[in-house]
């Protein structure tokens, strides 16, 4: 499974990127917001420093002519940028016409199957299910990443399921099981992927043992 950041903190993917274990970025308004830079040059700086990595910047307008406008703008920040719409009427049409000017898109705030199976028919790059939105209505979220697989599957869609709104641990290995192409997962939680009790218990048994011989 690929992992993307759901970041715009340049900090905090510089890290990641150093690493080796990021596949890619992925923004939305609110995390530009977050980020307190300006929009267009928050995602080229993010774009230089993944490389060739996608980074997915998400368009303000709703209307399919203006998102149109906006994503061929976005894409021209860098090659590796995909433009991200909503599921939206307007949003599909926008998509299949940046699908045809050769731009990735990223169909975004997905919480249905037949939202994934029409996003996939108007040729989406990505479709993005929001998991924790899901589960925070008493729904369970990874049941439409599971539905989702099934349905691409059945069809042979090529459209890559990014499993987004991730808020644990949890989440994260239940996509994987679930087929889920992609994790969009915060900062925070990827680092408590490396956490584990008995990590530190054993570490401070070795350490203390070694202290012992002298080490
Ligand atoms: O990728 C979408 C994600 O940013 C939404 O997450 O936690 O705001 O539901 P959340």
């Amino acid at each position: 499974m690929q992992f993307f950041v759901d970041t715009a903190d340049t900090e905090a993917i510089s890290e990641l990127a150093g690493m080796g274990v990021l596949d890619g970025v992925t923004t939305n308004p609110t995390l530009v917001h977050k980020s307190g830079k300006d929009p267009k040059s928050v995602i080229g700086e993010i774009c230089s420093i993944v490389g060739e990595l996608p980074v997915s910047a998400e368009v303000f307008s709703t209307e399919c002519e203006a998102m149109v406008e906006e994503g061929k703008d976005l894409a021209g920040i860098a090659d590796n940028v995909v433009v991200k719409v909503p599921l939206t009427w307007d949003g599909l049409k926008a998509c299949k016409r940046l699908r045809a000017n050769d731009i990735r898109v990223n169909v975004t705030l997905c919480f249905s199957a037949n939202q994934a199976l029409i996003a996939a028919k108007a040729g989406a790059t990505y479709i993005s299910p929001f998991i924790g939105r899901l589960d925070d209505l008493g729904l369970e979220g990874m049941e439409l990443i599971r539905d989702i697989r099934e349905i691409y599957d059945n069809y042979g869609f090529s459209t890559e399921i990014l499993a987004a709104s991730i808020r644990s641990p949890l989440h994260v290995s239940q996509a994987a099981i679930a087929g889920a192409d992609v994790a969009t997962i915060p900062p925070e939680v990827i680092r408590k992927l490396v956490d584990h009790p008995l990590t530190d218990k054993g570490l401070a048994a070795f350490l203390s043992d070694a202290a012992k011989i002298g080490k």
